[in-house]
């Protein structure tokens, strides 16, 4: 893979000794696009931000049963990188609150959506109907007539 040779041939990586603890710039965009290379085959990429960080957790923990499926093997690196992108990019929940396995039940999404009233439930499926750059991971852009 392309980005993985360059990767760890940058220095800030390999001094890192392949554990990503750094939210430099670097890294979060080599995350990001790992995130989109790794996790938009079957559906859009999710943004982050609509499931606490616990759920992405999971997630990433649980390659062998994902909703069903098992998702291919992806080695070390790139898994750190992805990880690093998505804690950085999403906000726990407090202690005690139940992890939401779907999007439908997390109140991130809620959040994002003061007084927008949003299909229910609300899916990975349900996005582009108001945001059009889902492929790209650009949820600022909205659909003309997303009301
Ligand atoms: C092999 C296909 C496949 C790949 C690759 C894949 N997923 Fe999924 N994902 C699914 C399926 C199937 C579901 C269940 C939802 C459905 O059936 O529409 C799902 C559901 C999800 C959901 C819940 C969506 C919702 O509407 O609540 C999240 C979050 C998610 N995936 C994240 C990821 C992440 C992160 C990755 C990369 C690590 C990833 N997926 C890669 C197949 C895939
Ligand atoms: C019915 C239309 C609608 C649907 C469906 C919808 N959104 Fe949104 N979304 C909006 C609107 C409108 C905003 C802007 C809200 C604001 O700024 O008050 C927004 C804002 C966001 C933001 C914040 C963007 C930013 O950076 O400021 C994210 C992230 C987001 N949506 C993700 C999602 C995801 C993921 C889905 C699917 C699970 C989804 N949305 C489904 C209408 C929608």
């Amino acid at each position: 893979m392309g980005l993985l040779s360059w990767v760890i041939g940058t220095k800030s990586v390999s001094a890192l000794g392949y554990t990503i603890a750094q939210f430099n710039p670097e890294n979060l965009n080599l995350g990001k696009q790992l995130y989109l290379e790794d996790c938009s085959g079957c559906h859009i990429p999710i943004a982050p931000q609509v499931l606490p960080t616990n759920s992405w957790q999971n997630i990433l923990n649980n390659r062998r049963n994902h909703y069903g499926e098992s998702l291919p093997k992806t080695n070390n690196l790139t898994n750190q990188l992805i990880w690093n992108y998505l804690r950085f990019s999403s906000r726990p929940y407090l202690q005690g609150e139940k992890t939401p396995e779907y999007i439908t039940n997390s109140r991130y999404l809620k959040a994002l959506h003061p007084q927008i009233s949003l299909p229910k439930p609300t899916t990975h499926q349900s996005c582009a109907l108001c945001h059009p750059g889902t492929a790209k991971l650009d949820y600022r852009t909205l659909s003309e007539d997303w009301q």
